[in-house]
């Protein structure tokens, strides 16, 4: 791998990917609204809003069309009863979670298969069962999925794989920001080992695809 595009590269498990594909000589293409505090190419992008992400999509084709993998890392959590749930909320979820990660591969889709780059999506393992208080965050990894699913059919026939990446809890300030309050992380897995095995997964040969890995805490 010599270029892989980054969403979230500003913080937790996106931060940790970065700083490993770094150390391994290989340039790192960062999307979050701050800057990372690492020597990625960072494209300032709001995944929130449709412009920002096409203008993020129009700089990559112009200035780094090459690239072996694209990581839609960047989350947000999203903590609600179910008795509570407003459409705002929802939608600010699915927003960076399920719409971001469509509208970059839509974008980006006849470089993907041009290049043969490979696609993660981070997704959850609330992606697979379900969580109490969780239906929006929860329905989104769910959404990730299905894109996941739709975007390997439509990529058979290519070098790219879609690779589904849903790890269990690891120590991040995700429930920090979505709560505002502080999360008792200790039994939290880490994010570099997570982030190591996600670019070993990426070093395999091409013919095989880990098409969907649930990480889970013990
Ligand atoms: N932590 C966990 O326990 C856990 C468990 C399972 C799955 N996950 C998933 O793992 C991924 C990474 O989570 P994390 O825990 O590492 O989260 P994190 O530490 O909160 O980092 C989130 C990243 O997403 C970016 N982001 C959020 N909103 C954005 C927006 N509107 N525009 C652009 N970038 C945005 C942030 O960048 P800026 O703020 O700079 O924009 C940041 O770099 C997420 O998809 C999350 O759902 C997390």
């Amino acid at each position: 791998m010599k270029r892989v595009i980054v969403t979230g590269a500003s913080d937790g498990l996106g931060f940790e990917i970065s700083k490993q594909l770094l150390a391994k000589g290989i340039e790192v293409i960062g999307i979050s609204r701050q800057k990372p505090e690492l020597k990625v190419e960072h494209i300032a992008t709001d995944l929130t809003k449709e412009a920002e992400i096409e203008a993020a999509v129009e700089k990559i084709k112009k200035d780094f069309p090459k690239f072996d993998a694209l990581i839609n890392c960047a989350g947000v959590l999203n903590i609600q009863p179910i008795e509570e749930l407003k459409l705002d909320e929802i939608e600010a979820t699915f927003k960076v979670n399920v719409f971001a990660p469509m509208k970059l591969v839509s974008g980006l889709i006849k470089q993907i298969k041009a290049n043969g780059s490979d696609i993660v999506n981070v997704g959850s393992s609330v992606g697979f069962k379900a969580y109490k208080n969780q239906g929006a965050y929860g329905a989104s990894k769910w959404a990730l999925r299905g894109f996941s699913e739709n975007a390997r059919l439509e990529l058979s026939g290519t070098k790219c794989r879609v690779i589904g990446f849903n790890p269990g809890g690891f120590k991040s300030k995700l429930f920090e920001k979505a709560t505002g309050k502080k999360a008792e992380l200790s039994s939290y897995m880490e994010p570099s080992y997570l982030a190591e095995l996600l670019i070993k997964i990426l070093e395999l040969p091409k013919d095989m695809e880990v098409s969907d890995i649930i990480i889970s805490r013990k």
